[in-house]
């Protein structure tokens, strides 16, 4: 599914700014993987997910999405196998137009699912059925512009605009951290349901330890540029804040940084 060999990135080398955002990281996915991203700050989170997008492009390492080689395949390229949501609710979707004009430029995105001309109603019919599932009632909101809607409700229309058209890989960074606790549970709880029905290959990074605890099959956890820990199965679903605390401990030799990668 997605395959990440030997990435590396360093920003400003040969400056006193230097960064190795990205050393050496290996990555593989299985189709369906459900993987939790944890960090601290500047772990290279977001480089990574940048360089699957294609917004980045790496010093050396290979990217590859469904066998096809996209290392240098640019970021517009490859915007139907990637569906991305940002941190920023502003970030998904365009404020000016309404919900049913985003959905249909998300739509759009995807050419194989592209209704024949005059096709309006049914789609306008499907774009209602897909926003029932976030229960938050924007089906009976189609033409309201998105700028009126709750950073929350945003959030949700860009997860959704995200998965509907079934993208290879689903990128999400950070993508509740600017709402209030309740909206991001309610984020936290569609992207669970989301993801298990349309089974999508999902990363998503989280500075919440619980939620990535309680999301996904797979618990990856970054360091200064590289994975440090990768745990699935059983294993995760075993795993505690404790546990994933004291594993940082062991393999760094101190503790995690006192930031709000802590606990969330
Ligand atoms: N475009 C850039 N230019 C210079 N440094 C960058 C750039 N993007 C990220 N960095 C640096 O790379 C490191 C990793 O950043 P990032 O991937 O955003 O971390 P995270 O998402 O895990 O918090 C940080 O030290 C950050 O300051
Ligand atoms: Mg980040």
């Amino acid at each position: 599914m997605l395959r990440v060999e030997n990435l590396s990135i360093t920003f400003n080398e040969g400056t006193p700014d230097e960064k190795k955002a990205l050393q050496n990281i290996q990555l593989e996915l299985k189709p369906g993987d459900f993987v939790t991203v944890i960090g601290s700050n500047g772990a290279g989170k977001s480089t990574l997910m940048n360089m699957i997008s294609g917004a980045l492009f790496p010093d050396v390492g290979i990217i590859e999405i469904n066998n096809q080689n996209v290392t240098t395949l640019k970021e517009h390229k490859r915007a139907k196998k990637i569906g991305r949501v940002f941190q920023d609710p502003m970030a998904g979707t365009s404020p000016k137009m309404t919900i049913e004009e985003n959905l249909a430029i998300a739509y759009a995105r995807n050419k194989t699912r592209t209704l024949k001309p005059g096709a309006n109603k049914k789609r306008r019919a499907l774009f209602k059925e897909e926003l029932e599932r976030l229960h938050l009632g924007l089906e009976n909101r189609l033409s309201a512009k998105v700028g009126l809607l709750s950073g929350g409700e945003r959030q949700a229309l860009s997860l959704l605009m995200a998965t509907f058209t079934q993208p290879d890989i689903l990128l999400l960074d950070e993508h509740t951290a600017a709402l209030d606790p309740s909206r991001a549970e309610l984020i936290t709880n569609l992207t669970g349901e989301i993801v298990k029905e349309t089974h999508l290959t999902t990363l998503m990074v989280t500075h919440n330890m619980q939620q990535a605890l309680d999301l996904g099959n797979r618990l990856i956890m970054m360091d200064k540029g590289q994975i440090i820990l990768d745990i699935d199965g059983a294993k995760k679903q075993a795993l505690t804040i404790e546990k994933l605390l004291q594993e940082f401990k062991r393999i760094r030799g101190t503790d995690m940084d006192n930031d709000r990668a802590i606990l969330g």
